[in-house]
């Protein structure tokens, strides 16, 4: 028997991250999708022949047509369709960040731990083939103890709300075209985000570094809104202080000009060697390329066996992250070609929005924070972006 999966949420994540891969797996069947805009859920549901399609989540949620469902909404829409999912039987796999606030996190928490279904958070970075190798290259102590992570991963979008941009995206409006709904510019102008930048990126490598260091102690962040059409921060630089003495080090924006995709550049350094990863935007279907330096600095390993070709598909992370969901609600996790211990579920979701959380208050209450966050400290807690970080000031 086939697990039924719905999509909640047609946009670009449904399509690159999930429908792609449950239509590729023998033990799936994508039978319905949801998404309020029309447009979205036509086309998708067109595209990856959906044969049930709701305007309404709820509506599929109680549909009883589903075994399972992926999550891929806009951040603030999480907590609900997680609860209504979860209060069904259904098996979630919910996009980062899992909730928008701790204390969503918490009513999380309470429903998830009540039940025995699948609960998985798309922290994807974790499925990825070199990130694995990189994990048990820590955990056989390959390059002694580690002592620093890093990464370096920045995009550009432009500001919307001026100029030649504006203008562009006015006149494809008057056309009937979209074009900031069709790209997801909620994420840059909508408050309900909870975040900006390091709401939408940093779970992803705080999850991965947690993954591979451990425990983070402190937190500390600066963050800027670089450009004044943005309601959240844009930029940020956060360095984690783990329980082990290493440190980690994020440094975030959608402000930097470069390559168009971008730019994903990364280190581990250790007592007796070093680690470095160049991922390709990840929506490609690139490897990452690989490197390790021993103590002498000799490349050890300058072609990487993941750059064979073949090696591909197989090491891309999203289609890793739908095995193991669909071979979890199987009971068969064994299917898959890495241990289910690793994989992210509410804990993890719930570390991640705590990052981000602390890395908000350390940039806009000018300190170091201490974790885990106290309930006191946490409930309730809503951050006044636009009043605390006025635009950039060109200096004189
Ligand atoms: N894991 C990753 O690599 C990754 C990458 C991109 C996005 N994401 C996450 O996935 C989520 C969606 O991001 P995206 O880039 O696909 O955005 P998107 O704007 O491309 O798609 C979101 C879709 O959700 C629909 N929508 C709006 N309100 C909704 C609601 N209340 N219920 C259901 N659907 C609703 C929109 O109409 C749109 O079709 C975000 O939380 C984001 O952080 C994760």
């Amino acid at each position: 028997m086939k697990v039924k999966v719905g999509i909640i949420g047609c946009g670009t994540i449904a399509r690159l991250g999930h429908a792609l891969w449950y239509k590729e797996n023998p033990n799936a069947e994508l039978v319905a999708a949801a998404d309020p805009n029309e447009k979205h859920l036509d086309k998708f549901s067109r595209s990856f022949k959906i044969g049930k399609s709701y305007k309404d989540p709820m509506d599929l949620i109680e549909s009883g047509e589903i075994d399972a469902v992926s999550i891929c909404s806009p951040h603030w829409a999480h907590c609900e369709q997680v609860l209504a999912s979860v209060k069904r039987g259904i098996h979630v796999l919910v996009e980062k960040p899992m909730a928008v606030s701790m204390d969503e996190c918490d009513v999380i928490g309470d429903a998830v731990n009540s039940v025995k279904t699948v609960f998985q958070v798309a922290s994807q970075k974790r499925f990825e083939l070199t990130h694995q190798k990189i994990k048990e290259a820590l955990e056989n102590g390959e390059i002694g103890v580690p002592f620093q992570a890093s990464i370096y991963w920045y995009h550009y979008i432009p500001d919307l709300s001026t100029g030649l941009i504006r203008g562009t995206l006015n006149l494809f409006k008057k056309l009937g075209i979209d074009l900031e709904e069709n790209l997801g510019a909620w994420r840059l102008t909508d408050a309900r985000a909870g975040g900006g930048d390091l709401m939408d990126h940093l779970p992803h490598y705080y999850d991965l570094f947690r993954f591979w260091l451990g425990e983070p102690e402190h937190v500390s962040a600066e963050i800027s809104r670089v450009y004044p059409g943005r309601v959240h921060e844009d930029h940020g630089i956060i360095t984690i202080k783990y329980k082990s003495g290493a440190i980690g080090l994020v440094e975030r924006s959608q402000d930097v000009k470069g390559r168009p995709f971008g730019e994903e550049r990364g280190h581990v350094h250790g007592t007796s060697g070093s680690i470095y990863w160049d991922a390709p935007h990840e929506y490609t279907l690139k490897p990452v390329k690989l490197q390790k330096y021993s103590g002498t600095n000799i490349i050890t390993n300058k072609r990487s066996p993941l750059l064979v070709p073949g090696n591909f598909r197989k090491s891309r992370a999203y289609k890793r992250q739908a095995d193991m969901f669909i071979a979890r609600i199987m009971n068969q996790p064994e299917i898959v070609d890495f241990p289910a211990k690793w994989v992210p579920g509410y804990e993890d979701g719930r570390a991640h929005v705590e990052g981000v959380i602390a890395a908000y208050m350390s940039a806009l209450q000018r300190k170091k924070i201490e974790l885990p966050l106290k309930k006191s400290v946490y409930q309730g807690l809503h951050f006044d972006f636009e009043h605390l970080l006025p635009p950039l000031k060109q200096q004189k």
